[in-house]
């Protein structure tokens, strides 16, 4: 029996592991996977990337829970519950034995001279909060807000006018009320990008931690006024020739 025991517990613990590195995935892409982090999957973003990595898993629990100073890298253990940060270091853990995939190659698009400059402005990396930072398009970016290359926006004028009639606002109980965009919600946790800043923060709550109301004091123009008119329109050329 001594020994039949930890035989028998085997698979258990193998199934809370991969329960763990599931909540750890989906957790990583949204906290940790914007391509000012990490990389989807663990590649690399700008931070270091985590596959292959030699990290052991108390490491791992320091850096994810208490960040490293002076390098940039947060730590989470103010916005995430602690069985959440395990399931972080799970998945990174497994990452470890994971040799790098090939990265995948977007499939060319030929476009023409002008939607060319209009691609670089809507992702121009010197101008923070470029559009980009919200917005997938030509297969490139983060897919907070929606796709952006829609026939309902053809010009400056309705660039500017958009109305942010999604944004809510949410309310957490110890913080300031901030505006925010829905990412996703179950019955144990509510998900919004936090955009009181140019470059939105996925938070997390428990239902009971905060409070979302609709309507907030966000507008889209704060985002679109990073740029002239004539820029604005050069980034139209290139959402035109997406559609
Ligand atoms: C800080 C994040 C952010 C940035 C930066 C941003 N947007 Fe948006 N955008 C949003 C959000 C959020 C929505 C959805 C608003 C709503 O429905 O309430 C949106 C909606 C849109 C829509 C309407 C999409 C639809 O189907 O309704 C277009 C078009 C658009 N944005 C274009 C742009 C362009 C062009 C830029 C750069 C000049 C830009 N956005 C920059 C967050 C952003």
């Amino acid at each position: 029996m001594r020994l039949l025991l930890p035989l028998l517990l085997a698979p258990f613990a193998w199934a809370q592991e991969q329960a763990l590195i599931d909540l750890g995935t989906e957790l990583f892409r949204t906290n940790c996977a914007t391509p000012y982090c990490h990389g989807q999957n663990g590649e690399a973003g700008r931070a270091p990337k985590l596959i292959g990595h030699s990290l052991t898993r108390a490491r791992l629990l320091e850096v994810v829970r208490d960040g490293i100073p002076g390098k940039g890298m947060p730590g989470l253990k103010e916005q995430l519950e602690p069985s959440w940060i395990d399931g972080i270091v799970a998945y990174v853990a497994s990452l470890s034995s994971h040799a790098a995939a090939p990265a995948a190659k977007p499939k060319p698009r030929v476009l023409s001279a002008a939607a060319k400059s209009g691609r670089g402005l809507f992702f121009e990396a010197a101008r923070t909060g470029a559009c980009g930072t919200c917005h997938v398009a030509d297969g490139w970016g983060i897919a907070i807000a929606p796709n952006p290359a829609t026939p309902a926006v053809t010009n400056v004028a309705e660039l500017l006018a958009l109305q942010a009639s999604h944004v809510v606002t949410a309310k957490p109980a110890a913080e300031s009320a901030f505006p925010s965009y829905p990412a996703k919600q179950n019955a144990d946790r509510v998900e919004l990008y936090d955009l009181s800043t140019k470059l939105p923060v996925l938070r997390m709550f428990t239902p009971a931690q905060v409070t979302v109301t609709p309507g907030s004091n966000w507008s889209h123009a704060r985002a679109s006024g990073l740029y002239s008119a004539k820029e604005l329109e050069t980034i139209l050329v290139f959402l035109r020739e997406l559609r």
